[in-house]
């Protein structure tokens, strides 16, 4: 039975490069769980795009003396060629300045407003008199009132995770120039909270959560169970979306309170880039549809109470029949974050591995393998030089790349370059296949559990009784005193290797499309991921990241490699990487600090 999943990925700000952190805490994570359901016939929807609105962007663009929407073009022109390159198969990576986010979001807030959700209020906000204006949340600091942090931010405490509001903020200073702001008065749009989550929201966090990790929805009970205080969803600024009333000139939308709308403008403009404008139905109004939301534990409240409370207030949009509901999560698997060596990543310090960087250096399936074993699933978790190498070079080519190269050359050299015929397979033949292609079942429901990691170790373990078969069988032996014992050894390799490249590919797809062309195949495993241009009604135009699946072929299926097929000449499918990568990449990274 095929279902529709939505992989919703959180919007990385459009005004920072991307680091090893961002994509294994998110974007890696959602490929894969992607991948996989797609193999397996089921009907994806992987949507994300740049957040272009915000403090963020137009702090750089101050810094640059240039337009927000310059800084944030540039930034998300890198993101699509980042995504392209590294097989992160978004089938619609937008922005959040589109024409239709900026539609949609207005829709919502207007939905609210009439739904009698958001209200009005004379609000106190942190204003600098230096700087003549209202300070941005996260550019007042201080200490947290709730744990005691000395560097919290306005808008949330990085220690505690605790959401806050600047004013709570003991010792606030501005974050520009360290002088302490006033509170001045300003009206604001407010989300109501209160009224919309005591009951439902809390409700619905009790029930049925046993898939969801311990960590979030135990942060997610204990917010609302401590008592959720009205929001306000509108700032004073000008870089955003426009407050859809009257009078609200120079006020836009809180930048967290229209990114996350970005889930559903997106799978909107999906479907009309399809020509299908309504088909975005299909994930959120289908009760069995499952929506699941890859992030990082920064942005947990916003995924798992505000953004549920928005769609609940909402109830629906743009659909007519009464008895149907925008779908809430039904998974919210946020990561904990990934530090550089020991330490956090600091991107000001240049404490970073960028990814498009490592791209230049490493190929993309090195990359994602290491960011899969080292994904921090349950805990913070250290990206390694020394882990990177030497995963690298002990796992993906000792074990995986050994077993394909050893194969593939044999059959290619010794077998006229085609799948040897097998005659009768032997008992330890078809236990080898046997133990392969449960795997299907058992890498399957790990990885539809968001468990990635014990995924991957479950393939790899899978390749190493391979290579163990194929060593105690060795053909290499067999073939001197009988040809046809050869074959069905080679033959029984090769078909494992087959089922394996399946079992690796949502992890490993360029290698696995690799491998499948060797193996003699001549339709595509995946879909094809380009950047497009689209201009929209008003004019506006924008470039975006979309798959087409139209020839993609793989299934979720053990292999059925026919005897007798043509092979193509193989090439190994990875690199072993010299130890002195190590050395110079950890030079690499401590040349770019600053000297203290
Ligand atoms: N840009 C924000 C961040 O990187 C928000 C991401 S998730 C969104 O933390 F859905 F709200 F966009
Ligand atoms: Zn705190």
């Amino acid at each position: 039975m095929s279902e529709h999943i939505l992989v919703a990925i959180a919007w990385p700000y459009a005004s920072a490069n991307i680091h090893t952190g961002n994509v294994t805490g998110s974007h890696l994570p959602g490929d894969i769980y992607a991948r996989y359901h797609r193999l397996a016939g089921d009907h994806v929807l992987m949507v994300s795009g740049s957040d272009s609105h915000g403090t963020p962007i137009t702090v750089v663009a101050d810094q640059e003396a240039k337009s927000p929407r310059e800084v944030f073009e540039r930034f998300h022109h890198g993101f699509l060629e980042l995504f392209q390159r590294l097989g992160i198969s978004y089938d619609l990576f937008t922005h959040t300045d589109t024409e239709n986010h900026h539609r949609v979001s207005q829709d919502f807030f207007l939905a609210l407003l009439e739904k009698g959700y958001l209200y009005k209020q004379i609000q106190e906000q942190m204003y600098s008199e230096t700087q003549q204006r209202f300070l941005p949340d996260r550019y007042v600091e201080g200490v947290c009132p709730k744990c005691g942090y000395e560097g919290a931010r306005g808008d949330q405490c990085d220690n505690c995770n605790t959401l806050l509001d600047p004013k709570d903020l003991i010792n606030p200073r501005s974050k520009f120039d360290g002088s302490t702001p006033i509170v001045r008065e300003t009206e604001h749009f407010f989300l109501d909270l209160p009224k919309l989550a005591q009951e439902e929201l809390a409700e619905w966090l009790q029930r049925g959560k046993e898939h969801w990790r311990p960590s979030v929805i135990n942060f997610a009970r204990r917010y609302v169970g401590e008592g959720l205080q009205g929001r306000p969803i509108t700032r004073d600024l000008t870089w955003g979306i426009p407050v859809p009333a009257p009078g609200w000139d120079g006020k836009c939308l809180y930048v967290w309170f229209e990114a996350v709308i970005g889930y559903f403008s997106a799978s909107v403009e999906w479907a009309h880039n399809q020509g299908r404008p309504e088909a975005w139905k299909d994930w959120w109004y289908d009760p069995a549809a499952k929506t699941s939301y890859f992030i990082g534990k920064d942005n947990i409240p916003f995924h798992a109470v505000i953004w549920p409370a928005e769609l609940m207030g909402v109830e629906r949009l743009y659909e007519d029949d009464p008895a149907k509901k925008l779908n809430l999560p039904y998974d919210v698997p946020a990561n904990e974050f990934m530090n550089l060596e020991g330490r956090k990543i600091s991107g000001s310090r240049n404490w970073a591995v960028w990814m498009d960087d490592a791209l230049d250096r490493y190929d993309p399936d090195a990359l994602r393998y290491y960011l899969t074993v080292a994904m921090p699933e349950s805990r913070d978790t250290d990206w390694l030089w020394d882990g990177f190498v030497h995963r690298n070079n002990d796992e993906l080519v000792a074990t995986w790349g050994n077993l394909v190269n050893r194969a593939l050359t044999f059959a290619y050299k010794r077998f006229d370059g085609q799948t040897p015929t097998p005659g009768m397979l032997e008992d330890i033949d078809t236990q080898l296949l046997a133990k392969v292609e449960a795997g299907f079942e058992t890498v399957g429901q790990l990885i539809a559990g968001c468990k990635l990691r014990a995924a991957l170790s479950e393939v790899m373990a899978l390749a190493r009784e391979a290579n163990r078969y194929l060593d105690e069988k060795a053909p290499w032996f067999q073939i001197k005193e009988d040809r046809e014992a050869a074959g069905a050894t080679i033959y029984t390799t090769l078909k494992a290797i087959d089922s394996l490249k399946v079992l690796f590919a949502p992890f490993l797809p360029f290698t696995s499309e690799r491998l499948h062309q060797y193996l003699g195949y001549e339709e595509p495993l995946f879909g094809r991921s380009c950047i497009t241009t689209f201009e929209e009604e008003g004019g506006r135009v924008h470039e975006a990241l979309c798959y087409d699946p139209s020839e993609a072929t793989g299934t979720w299926q053990p292999s059925q490699l026919p005897p007798g097929q043509t092979l193509r000449k193989p090439k190994p499918l990875f690199k072993k990487l010299d130890e002195d990568v190590i050395k110079e990449e950890l030079a690499r990274i401590s040349a770019g600090e600053p000297v203290a």
